[in-house]
């Protein structure tokens, strides 16, 4: 019902328990391509498990806490960012993405986290924001320096993957370094 319409054309809308059926048809379409590279939890298979992912980010929303966009394009869902930490009394949040593979490369998540900066900063008085990826994951890494953020650290041997354990890096932005793109 609500849209916020990115600079693309995009529209960024909150994703809801209801859209459960849509979420999974889209992960169908993203999940081989996003499994080595989010938290296992958020890569399910079916309409229930895609509900019950959606069902706990409005639990947590209900609480100002976590909370889940979706990018629609020419209608079609196509991935989304998230808070998947949001704190507003210690005035810290930390952000995610995911992109299925044909909406890659048009900046289509960029804008869509530039929306969700702004609205934390400058609505929410958030002070910080965080970015957590693995070191592997170039594209991801990209997208956190595109936002302005800097490579505060990096956790050796802590994200589990496939038996062994790849790098975890820590970008972030403070309120302080955000400049709204064209001002
Ligand atoms: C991480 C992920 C969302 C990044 O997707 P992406 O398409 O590279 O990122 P953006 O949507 O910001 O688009 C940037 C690309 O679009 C291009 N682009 C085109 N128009 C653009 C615009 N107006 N603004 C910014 N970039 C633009 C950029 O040049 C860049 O392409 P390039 O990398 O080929 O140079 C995607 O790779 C993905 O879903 N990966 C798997 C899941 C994942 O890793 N999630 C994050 C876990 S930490």
């Amino acid at each position: 019902m609500f849209a916020h319409r990115l600079p693309s054309g995009a529209e960024l809308r909150p994703l809801e328990p209801w859209q459960g059926p849509e979420f999974a048809e889209h992960l169908d379409r993203a999940r081989e391509h996003i499994r080595p590279w989010v938290g296992p939890s958020f890569v399910t298979t079916g309409v229930e498990a895609a509900t019950a992912t959606l069902t706990r980010y409005a639990t947590s929303t209900a609480a100002d806490g976590a909370r889940i966009y979706g990018i629609w394009s020419e209608g079609a869902l196509v991935g989304g960012v998230m808070f998947v930490a949001f704190d507003a009394a210690r005035g810290s949040a930390e952000l995610g993405c995911w992109l299925e593979p044909a909406a890659q490369g048009r900046g289509l998540v960029s804008e869509a986290c530039r929306a969700l900066v702004r609205w934390a900063f400058e609505t929410r008085g958030i002070r910080r924001i965080e970015w957590r990826c693995r070191a592997a994951n170039a594209r991801s890494g990209a997208v956190a320096q595109r936002l302005g953020m800097t490579l505060e650290g990096t956790l050796r041997q802590s994200w589990p993957i496939d038996g062994v354990f790849d790098d975890t890096q820590i970008w972030a932005l403070l309120a302080t370094e955000w400049r709204t793109p064209g001002t």
